[in-house]
């Protein structure tokens, strides 16, 4: 400890106050690109603005953006809506369908099988529907083929997702999926689509940020919480018929009603590259793109691989699979394992290297071991989740710079974080790396209204407002 006036530090609070120090640098180095955007509302930076639209809303996934902000950044800037738009972490592929939409040709990349699932679903349904699936999907809703059929086919789960229906839910889902055995694929996808958009509202379960939160109905009460109700929980036949008329109606509402064949709703493509893209970006050509349009998943802690187990299980995921993917994912929770970047792409060393020339990096991260040193981290394992969430983000940028034309656009959504007492700004550390790789930073466009803290933060830091941001970085 050293005295300092009247005023005693501890080594955290120096740390911290260098840490503020180089915030404070860095945002007056980025000041003339920062600015409110009071067009960006959470609305439509968020799933939120979604949910009135047809298609975009079917399957709710919280981590989505909206069309309308795609079609806000393609077509409000130069060069936006003409090419090849990329979306490296596509989720359900709202980048896709509002960039087909305004007929631009769009490829994506999505690791969890859930988000591939949906957007291979909705690729098949933009090409539309012939007269006799059209009959096919109006019994599956009127008559309920799968009431008393004979064939079952059960469903796997995992630890976490054991219990997740009442017992007559799992006799239905399971009949359903033996009679939709016996249709053919387009139909079958058709069924399994719908059949993944309701789970969350037939089970006990209600996805809640870090994991899956229980009702209290489920008998599965963690002893000191609060019992939790989730409310009315549907039964599997109004859920499935309501979700199988919504697509229906969009399907039939958008082709020409008396064709007797699909009419291809766009002219574009849409390409959907399965996997991370970690592995896949440095497959893909160079200076192919005129626009990539993203949000990485925000490194807080939330694991998909558990709020979207009911799904990954329903599509066959065995534990060990849900594991390894949960590894694959850009490190974001303290249980990713630190990657071999420099086996994965060996180019990427020169990258690695840009990383460690970032000053308020360098500082957290110092920080961040000494806590956790001390032992006041709640997690040993953030310091190499914050290690691995940048390394890794830097390699995604260096692609993207690569990948894009010259003069053309990134647009990125993110949100900033807060750790062991210090706000990260991952708006600020990211675009300064990415002005080290090449990009010119034009904007640094801030969401209005403040985003908290975790409630755990809360308690010992008191609020500190963290920025949600979108950033537009442009190639030279
Ligand atoms: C914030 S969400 C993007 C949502 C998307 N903008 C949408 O509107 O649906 C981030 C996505 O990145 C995906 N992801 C995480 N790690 C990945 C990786 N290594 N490669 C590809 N996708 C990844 C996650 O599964 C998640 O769907």
């Amino acid at each position: 400890m050293t005295l300092q006036k009247d005023k005693v530090y501890t080594q955290s609070e120096e740390m911290r106050t260098v840490i503020t120090k180089l915030d404070s640098k860095l945002t007056e180095r980025f000041k003339s690109q920062m600015s409110i955007a009071p067009y960006l509302s959470r609305k439509i930076v968020s799933f939120q603005g979604n949910k009135a639209r047809p298609a975009y809303s079917w399957y709710k996934y919280k981590e989505a953006f909206s069309a309308g902000l795609v079609e806000y950044f393609l077509s409000n800037y130069e060069g936006g809506t003409q090419g090849k738009v990329l979306d490296p972490f596509a989720g359900i592929g709202t980048t896709f369908f509002a960039a087909s939409e305004q007929n631009i040709h769009a490829d994506g990349i999505e690791l969890l099988p859930i988000g591939q699932e949906i957007i291979q679903a909705r690729i098949l349904l933009e090409k539309g529907l012939s007269p006799n699936d059209i009959a096919t999907l109006e019994l599956w809703i009127n008559s309920q083929p799968w009431n008393g059929f004979p064939e079952k086919v059960p469903f796997s789960t995992i630890r976490i997702t054991e219990g997740a229906y009442p017992s007559d839910t799992v006799e239905a889902i399971e009949r359903y999926r033996g009679a939709m055995q016996h249709e053919n694929e387009k139909i079958q996808l058709i069924l399994r689509l719908a059949l993944l958009c309701i789970l969350e509202s037939i089970s006990y379960t209600r996805k809640d940020g870090q994991y899956l939160r229980w009702d209290a109905r489920s008998g599965k009460i963690r002893p000191g919480t609060k019992p939790f109700d989730k409310g009315k929980i549907q039964t599997f036949a109004s859920a499935i018929t309501t979700k199988l008329r919504e697509i229906l109606f969009y399907v039939t509402s958008h082709q020409t009603p008396t064709t007797l064949f699909p009419v291809l709703r766009s002219k574009c493509n849409i390409q959907l590259f399965p996997g991370s893209c970690l592995d896949i970006l440095p497959s893909l050509e160079t200076e192919t793109y005129t626009a990539i349009m993203t949000s990485p998943p925000y490194y807080n802690r939330y694991d998909y691989t558990r709020t979207y187990a009911l799904e990954l299980t329903m599509l066959g995921l065995t534990h060990e699979e849900v594991c390894s993917l949960r590894q694959e994912m850009l490190s974001c929770t303290v249980e990713n394992r630190e990657k071999d970047l420099s086996k994965i792409g060996p180019e990427w060393d020169a990258v690695l290297d840009t990383v460690k020339n970032q000053q308020l990096l360098n500082s957290i991260n110092a920080y961040l071991e000494y806590e956790k040193s001390c032992g006041t981290l709640n997690n040993n394992s953030i310091p190499r989740m914050v290690r691995g969430y940048f390394s890794e983000m830097a390699c995604v940028i260096s692609e993207c710079y690569r990948l894009l034309k010259p003069n053309a656009r990134l647009f990125m959504v993110n949100d900033n974080v807060r750790y062991a007492g210090i706000g990260i700004s991952v708006d600020l550390i990211l675009s300064d790396i990415a002005k080290m790789l090449g990009f010119k930073v034009e904007k640094i466009l801030i969401v209005p209204g403040k985003k908290g803290n975790s409630s755990q933060q809360m308690g010992t830091y008191g609020r500190i407002p963290l920025r949600k941001c979108v950033y537009v970085w442009k190639k030279r």
